[in-house]
């Protein structure tokens, strides 16, 4: 498996970001800002990882998403270490990232990468997405934000 940078000719795999964020709205608005790294295996990308710069010093993981039958073997960690290395080289000090209230495991996921949670957005999910949405019969409405520090304070 290799993480590399997303040509600029080369197909979007929308299948992909989709699963991480289902609105194609909100993914255009962020994705042609952002630095788009893909991990490939066997000429075929199984995983994406998109992270821009959103305050001076900040840095956001906007998508994170991994093929369902790669997951769980450590990709979608190694994109996350892929990113914060992208973030510090260009003189990041921190790297957020926003999840749903009903991800558990992203949760759980993001806090064994070091990421701690920072604040909620109440509704912002209820705001962005028409349509109501539930992971394991858990509603999702709240945003959980969480953030690691990349440089010592
Ligand atoms: C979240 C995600 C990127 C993690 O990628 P991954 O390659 O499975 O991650 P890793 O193998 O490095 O770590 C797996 C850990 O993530 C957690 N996890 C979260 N969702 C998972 C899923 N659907 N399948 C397997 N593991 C998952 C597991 O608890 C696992 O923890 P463990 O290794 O301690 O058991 C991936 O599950 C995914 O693409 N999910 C769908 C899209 C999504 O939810 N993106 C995040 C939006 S905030």
């Amino acid at each position: 498996m290799k993480i590399r940078t997303l040509g600029s000719s080369e197909p979007v795999p929308w299948d992909l970001l989709l699963e991480a964020d289902p609105d194609i709205k909100h993914i255009e608005g962020y994705f042609a800002e952002s630095s788009v790294r893909i991990a490939v295996s066997r000429e075929r990308v199984i995983g994406i990882c998109a992270s821009m710069e959103t305050a001076p010093g900040t840095w956001e993981i906007m998508n994170l998403s991994v093929s369902s039958e790669y997951r769980g073997r450590g990709v979608g960690a190694q994109l996350i270490a892929d990113a914060e290395a992208l973030a510090i080289q260009s003189g990041g000090r921190a790297i957020e990232v926003g999840t749903g209230n009903s991800s558990i495991r992203q949760l759980g996921f993001y806090q064994r990468c070091g990421y701690r949670i920072t604040g909620i957005r109440p509704d912002h999910f209820v705001h962005t997405y028409g349509e109501p949405i539930y992971e394991d019969g858990i509603p999702c409405r709240d945003m959980i934000r969480l953030e690691k520090q990349l440089v010592p304070q």
